[in-house]
C-alpha cells in the first residue's frame, strides 16, 4: 500500500484558542443546543435573551486527512454558561471507532471533562491550564465549562475515530449532569431524564 507522505505543519495555538493553518472551524450555537440541557426552560430563556446564534463553542482543527495513522490536532474554546444549575456543555460524543483515544490539554479556563462508558462507570475530571486527561478508547466525553472564562482545551486523536453523538441523544443526555454547588463550585448529579446506553 502506498501512503500519502504529507508536509509537516506548523501551528501556532493562542491561550484564547486561536490556531493558525487550521483545516477546519465550526461553532455550535445556541439554536444547535436543543434538548442537551436537562432544564430546557432555561435554555429557551436564553434563546430568547441571546438569540440562536449565540456561539456556545467553537472548534478549530488541523488535519492532514482521514488516513489510519493521522492526527487531528485543534483546539475547542467553550463559553462560559448556567442553564438553570446546569454548566455550558459541548455535545459530546463517543468516537465512531470507540477504541480510539483523544488527549485534551487545558490551555485556559475551567472545566471538568466529563467522562462515561456504556456499561456504567463515570469520571468528571477537573482541569486547568497545564493539565491534561488522557481519555482512554471506549469513554464517552464532553467538555463542561464550571468557571467564567472560555475553558480552551487543545485537543488530539485518530483521524479516523469519527463522532457518535447520538449515543448520547438517544440515551436522553449523559448520566451525569455538573452543576453549580455554592461550596466547591460544581459537582454531579445523576441526570432523572437518563434512560441509559445502548449496548
Ligand atoms: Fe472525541
Amino acid at each position: 500500500m502506498v501512503s500519502t507522505v504529507h508536509t509537516p505543519a506548523r501551528i501556532e495555538i493562542a491561550p484564547s484558542g486561536e490556531m493558525t493553518g487550521s483545516t477546519r472551524v465550526y461553532r455550535k450555537h445556541l439554536g444547535d443546543m436543543t434538548a442537551v440541557y436537562r432544564d430546557t426552560a432555561a435554555h429557551e430563556a436564553a434563546l430568547r435573551e441571546h438569540g440562536p446564534d449565540h456561539v456556545v463553542y467553537e472548534v478549530a482543527e488541523h488535519r492532514y486527512g482521514d488516513e489510519p495513522g493521522s492526527l487531528i490536532v485543534g483546539t475547542s474554546t467553550l463559553q462560559p454558561g448556567r442553564y438553570g444549575h446546569e454548566f455550558a456543555v459541548t455535545r459530546g460524543h463517543l468516537h465512531g471507532i470507540a477504541d480510539r483515544a483523544e488527549l485534551y490539554h487545558c490551555i485556559g479556563g475551567h472545566g471538568v471533562m466529563l467522562l462515561e462508558t456504556l456499561d456504567g462507570r463515570s469520571e468528571a475530571v477537573e482541569l486547568r491550564a497545564g493539565q491534561a486527561v488522557d481519555v482512554p478508547g471506549h469513554w464517552i466525553h464532553r467538555s463542561v465549562n464550571v468557571g467564567d472564562e472560555p475553558f480552551v482545551t487543545l485537543f488530539c486523536y485518530a483521524a479516523d475515530a469519527g463522532q457518535d453523538y447520538s449515543v448520547i441523544s438517544d440515551a436522553h443526555g449523559m448520566r451525569d449532569l455538573v452543576i453549580a454547588d455554592e461550596d466547591a463550585g460544581w459537582r454531579t448529579v445523576t441526570n432523572p431524564a437518563h434512560t441509559g446506553y445502548r449496548p
